[in-house]
């Protein structure tokens, strides 16, 4: 698996640091929620870390690309990127549950996310998890690189007014809740 986090690295550097952000959130929503081991933590923290190691099949200049300015192809190949995740890491010593959440970690509780369409209780747990953590960690690393630095509430404001009804409430509430807990990181600025 370190061979993999290292092509991430080498492919993109902004695809490398996501990934750790999301692992780092994904870690402490399953501490806060208090509903898994262990060991089943260390595979949220393992698929956090590479849930979107499917874009080193994409060309780094695409990857930076806004969505909205993606052509069909490009957004049905974009789209593929949880398939190419599972399709990798499935070689690897990763648990089921971590390899559906890392499948899953773009379905949406409405059914209208990707690759599937999958609606509410079909999606995993631990893919709800991560699509929290994924979601804030880019509204976050937008939201600094555009004024600099943003208090982590704003961060929380912007996302729920753009995926509160697409995110599992309980995941987002259990990442509120352990930013309350956590040193501030009101003024954290990105590298
Ligand atoms: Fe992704």
């Amino acid at each position: 698996m370190f061979y993999l986090i290292l092509r991430c690295v080498m492919h993109d550097d902004w695809l490398f640091l996501h990934q750790i952000c999301v692992a780092y959130l994904s870690i402490l929503i399953s501490l806060s929620a208090k509903i898994m081991s262990d060991e089943l933590i260390l595979e949220v923290a393992k698929a956090g870390l590479l849930h979107d190691v499917g874009m080193v099949e994409i060309d780094p200049i695409q990857l930076k690309k806004p969505r909205h300015k993606q052509s069909c192809d490009e957004r049905r190949v974009f789209e593929l990127h949880p398939v190419k995740s599972f399709d990798i890491l499935k070689e690897f010593s990763l648990s089921d549950e971590a390899l559906l959440g890392i499948l899953q970690h773009h379905e949406s509780i409405l059914g209208i996310g990707y690759p599937k369409g999958l609606k509410a209780h079909k999606v995993s747990y631990i893919a709800r998890i991560i699509q929290t953590a994924d979601e804030f960690a880019f509204i976050w690393k937008h939201s600094l690189s555009s004024e600099s630095e943003k208090p982590v509430n704003q961060v929380f404001d912007r996302l729920r007014k753009l995926h509160f009804d697409k995110l599992d409430p309980f995941a987002l509430a259990h990442l509120y809740y352990s930013f309350q807990k956590a040193p501030d990181f009101s003024f954290v600025k990105w590298a």
